[in-house]
């Protein structure tokens, strides 16, 4: 898919005030710093269409972005980051997870994972929670430039067989790199599949 036209739409902490609009939306959520604005910049081909940062904490709101005029993509703030209050984790965790209850517009999330970890409890937590709400989900490994395709290789398997201790199946997953532009045609390619499904 082409992106032709990408631009910030609005930031909210409540669903309730989310864009009206009945276009289908992908959202991206993963623990702080594992890259959810970095990739939403390098899906879109814009450099700072959502802000980044090397420390931990940088996304605060619901961000939705308009792509192509037809669909919003969403960046959220993190779960899991210890070193936020124990108030504002319990506010992100709060809208984060009325976001995923209440916006029918969503299509499909997008759990993003750091390539370079053992799977982690809140990342497991999390994706079984969606499940349990049915809420549909694929897997994005992200940061891939930081290991060698062999040992890639070898975290993924890791990850499948920890997967299949809870799921029947590997849910469909990405490996990417938002500062080499790996996986970028296929999420995208994906997101177009889904998209044509809703005509
Ligand atoms: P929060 O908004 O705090 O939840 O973080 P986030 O998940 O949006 O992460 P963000 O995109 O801000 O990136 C965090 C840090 O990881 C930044 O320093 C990025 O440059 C770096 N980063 C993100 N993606 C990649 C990647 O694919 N490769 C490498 N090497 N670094 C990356
Ligand atoms: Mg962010």
């Amino acid at each position: 898919m082409l992106i032709k036209s990408a631009e910030f739409v609005v930031s909210n902490s409540d669903v309730a005030k989310c864009p009206k609009s009945s276009l289908p939306e992908y959202a991206f959520i993963g623990r702080s710093n594992v890259g959810k604005s970095s990739l939403i910049n390098m899906l879109t081909g814009r450099r700072s269409l959502a802000k980044t940062s090397g420390k931990p904490g940088k996304t605060q709101l619901i961000n939705h972005f308009l792509i192509n005029k037809n669909w919003h993509l969403v960046d959220l703030p993190g779960y899991g980051y210890a070193r936020v209050s124990k108030s504002s984790k319990k506010t992100f965790q709060k809208f984060i997870t009325q976001y995923f209850s209440y916006r029918e517009q969503l299509v499909s999330a997008f759990v993003l994972v750091d390539i370079r970890h053992k799977p982690q409890p809140i990342d497991l937590e999390f994706m079984n929670w969606l499940g349990e709400n049915s809420i549909p989900f694929s897997i994005i490994f992200t940061k891939a430039d930081k290991l060698k395709p062999k040992v890639i290789e070898r975290h993924v398997d890791d990850y499948k067989k920890v997967m299949l201790e809870f799921w029947e199946e590997m849910p469909n997953y990405f490996v990417t790199s938002s500062s080499k532009s790996i996986g970028k045609d296929d999420v995208l390619a994906y997101i177009e599949t889904l998209n044509d499904s809703l005509k």
